[in-house]
């Protein structure tokens, strides 16, 4: 196979739609250096990811996950605020498992410690010998200090700031990039005006490459064209688009169109590193539906994805609940996941075992967003290095059962939804008919 190199990238105009290349032919783009274009993305692995939805940090409740591998806990101090911790007492390096949180108050389950919602052990002495603290005590506090990670809410998600390093004083944790970027309604959309759906499920599988499925819109048509409630989206189609790419500091927005009506748009697809896509049609005010991808990097073959699925129809709650909206939602979702996973987890293998490389890839016309995103991953893994402080330990990873919470193996939610449908179907049409019948 002939090897050819092709310096698309330096082109000045970023807008030209790539003509299409001989079959078989592979494009190396390593020569391509994003600084040398002043708009290019300047936001790395480190920033804001969405972990959850708010409605899953309930009051009292722990809620661990990782980043990167590093165990972490979020939970509601006394306040309600978001807090996001290592999941490491800073006594004696105990998990917070098991442990206990009551009004903020978070207890190690060892030897008992307690920490303010500020972060801070208020019961010293039962962790050390009193006499000893009698006369040092801020000493002794400062070095008992839970360590923590940014957190905050916003649009109903709880999202993290992950940095390269976890402070005990969060005023010391630099921020490379405004939560700003990733608010909804600064990217147009007014989220009063819609209802959503959402699931979250825990992958395992690579996180760079569940990103990349989520960026490839042409296996939409032939992986899950039977799924997708649109007949445009269709196994049997072959649809061709012009792409259109903007860059810009904060984000890479790819709009197709379809080539043989080039004023007919079929989608936008925004991705917002290091986690988010957004996926919709036409102009953010004037959509009506607006998908919102989030993944989050779990660990090494562990990866988080929230979808929440946004639209301005059907809005009518007793509607809604009467067709079993919500659920039936939930069921694409499921599918589309299920229909995934089988190539993701094979895809991931493959390069896990460098039979495949990330960057090495076919060209075609409508890839060039993955193009972008995998020059963007690589430079950023290699400046953030956000695997650095964390020795890979596969064998003993003691927290994959605490953490992918959310089974991995998609068919189990499915069959809850399932079972969750045809509960509320007898409840809502079939009981009601036997009661009016034994009425009768
Ligand atoms: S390890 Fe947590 S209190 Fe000792
Ligand atoms: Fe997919």
């Amino acid at each position: 196979m002939e090897n050819k190199q092709i310096n698309f990238f330096k082109s000045k105009d970023l807008n030209t739609v790539l003509k299409p290349f001989e079959k078989g032919s592979v494009v190396k783009i390593d020569s391509f250096d994003f600084r040398e274009n002043k708009n290019d993305l300047n936001i790395g692995l480190f920033g804001w990811y969405a972990i959850c939805p708010s409605t899953e940090l309930k009051k009292n409740k722990l809620h661990y996950f990782s980043l990167y591998d590093e165990p972490l806990v979020l939970y509601r101090d006394g306040n309600e605020n978001v807090k996001c911790i290592k999941n490491i007492c800073p006594h004696r390096g105990a998990s917070f498992f098991g442990g206990t949180l009551s009004n903020g108050v978070i207890t190690c389950p060892y030897h008992g410690a307690e920490f303010s919602s500020e972060g801070s052990c208020q019961n010293l002495d039962r962790i050390t010998c009193s006499h000893i603290i009698d006369n040092n005590y801020d000493n002794y506090a400062k070095k008992i200090h839970l360590s923590q990670y940014k957190a905050l809410e916003k649009d109903g998600y709880v999202f993290v700031h992950f940095s390269k390093k976890s402070e005990t004083d969060l005023n010391n944790l630099s921020e490379d990039s405004p939560i700003s970027n990733h608010e909804l309604s600064n990217n147009g959309f007014l989220i009063d005006d819609f209802v959503s759906e959402q699931v979250l499920v825990d992958f395992k599988c690579d996180w760079s490459r569940i990103i990349e499925n989520h960026l490839d819109i042409l296996h939409l048509f032939w992986v899950h064209g039977d799924t997708i409630p649109d007949k445009d989206v269709n196994k049997n189609v072959l649809v061709s688009f012009k792409q259109k790419i903007n860059v810009t500091h904060k984000y890479i927005e790819s709009i197709y169109f379809y080539k043989n009506d080039p004023s007919k748009e079929f989608i936008r697809i925004k991705y917002m590193p290091p986690g988010r896509i957004l996926i919709y049609k036409g102009n953010p005010s004037a959509c009506r539906y607006l998908q919102v991808l989030d993944h989050i990097p779990l660990g090494n073959n562990k990866a988080r994805v929230i979808v929440r699925h946004y639209r301005k129809f059907l809005k009518n709650k007793l509607l809604n609940n009467l067709i079993l909206f919500k659920e039936t939602q939930r069921k694409i979702f499921y599918k589309i996941f299920d229909e995934d996973y089988m190539i993701l987890k094979t895809q991931t293998y493959n390069h896990k075992l460098e039979l495949i490389k990330k960057d090495e890839i076919k060209l075609l016309g409508e890839d060039r967003i993955i193009n972008y995103f995998w020059k963007w991953y690589k430079k950023s893994e290699e400046k953030d290095n956000p695997w650095k402080n964390i020795n890979k330990t596969e064998q003993l990873n003691v927290y994959d059962n605490v953490i992918l919470k959310y089974p991995p193996e998609i068919k189990k939610l499915e069959i809850i939804n399932n079972i969750d449908i045809i509960r509320k179907t007898f409840v809502r049409f079939a009981a009601p008919l036997l009661i009016f019948m034994l009425i009768i």
